[in-house]
Parts: C-alpha cells; sequence; structure tokens
C-alpha cells in the first residue's frame, strides 16, 4: 500500500511567503510536492470561509504565511489573518477536525529555507494525523 500523501494548500502573501517559496526553488531547496500555493496580495484578505472551503475541498492541512509581523504592506494584514487562522481553528475543533491542520506563519522574502522547512513540518504533522477525512463529519447523528 502507498503512503498517505496529504493535499496541504498555501495562501501566501506575494510579498514575503510567495517570494521565499520562489526563492526555495531558486535555491533549489527539496521540500515535499504536497503543497498547492494560492498567491495572496496580502494574507489579510484571507477569511475564515476560504480556510474552511479548502478542507472541504479535500485538502488535508492548510496554512497561511504572511509577511514578518510588523512588515505587512497593508500594515495590519498578517495580524488579521492569525486572528482569522485562530478562529478557523476553533470552527475545525467544532466540526471534530484536528485544529492542527491549519497554522500560521511569518517570513521574509529572503526566507527560502524557512519556507521549505514550513512545508517539511506541516507535511510531516500531516502526515501523523492522517487524511482529515471530512466525510466523518455528515454521517447522521444517532437518536
Ligand atoms: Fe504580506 Fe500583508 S503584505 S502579509
Amino acid at each position: 500500500m502507498s503512503e498517505f500523501e496529504p493535499k496541504i494548500v498555501a495562501y501566501c502573501c506575494d510579498f514575503c511567503a510567495f517570494a521565499a517559496a520562489d526563492l526555495a526553488g531558486a535555491m533549489r531547496l527539496q521540500y515535499p510536492p504536497n503543497v498547492r500555493i494560492i498567491r495572496l496580495p496580502c494574507t489579510g484578505k484571507v477569511d475564515a470561509i476560504h480556510l474552511m472551503k479548502a478542507f472541504e475541498q479535500g485538502a488535508d492541512g492548510v496554512f497561511v504565511a504572511g509577511c514578518l509581523e510588523g512588515q505587512c504592506h497593508y500594515l495590519e494584514g498578517n495580524l488579521r489573518a492569525r486572528k482569522r487562522v485562530a478562529y478557523a481553528k476553533r470552527l475545525l475543533a467544532e466540526v471534530q477536525i484536528e485544529p492542527e491542520r491549519i497554522d500560521m506563519f511569518n517570513l521574509s522574502s529572503a526566507m527560502g529555507g524557512r519556507f521549505a522547512e514550513i512545508v517539511k513540518e506541516m507535511t510531516q504533522r500531516i502526515k501523523e494525523m492522517g487524511p482529515a477525512n471530512t466525510d466523518r463529519r455528515q454521517q447522521p447523528v444517532e437518536s
């Protein structure tokens, strides 16, 4: 049987995390191919509904990667994103999905190595948890 390969969605700010992912590629750093990147002008654009939709569409893990705190090009976008990630964690817990499946990271455009580490870390974490199995929430409640 083949090993479980998680699907991970990464919402990345164009200025920092996306540039860091690009740098990781240019540096030829090896990291698992499990991540699909969604490029955003700023992580402040991401809302809890987007994070939850990713799980609904089959993601096993999700992360948001924005600029370092205090360095968001739109001032507080990354701080708002952090609050939304925290809210999404609570929503996941309510539907009996491990909140650790979602996380927020901050990095600069020069941190290509850190981006590769984050992908490795998230992939390992999700592999240990197994598939998100969102279908289990749809089972009827016994009366
Ligand atoms: Fe990067 Fe806001 S511009 S998180």
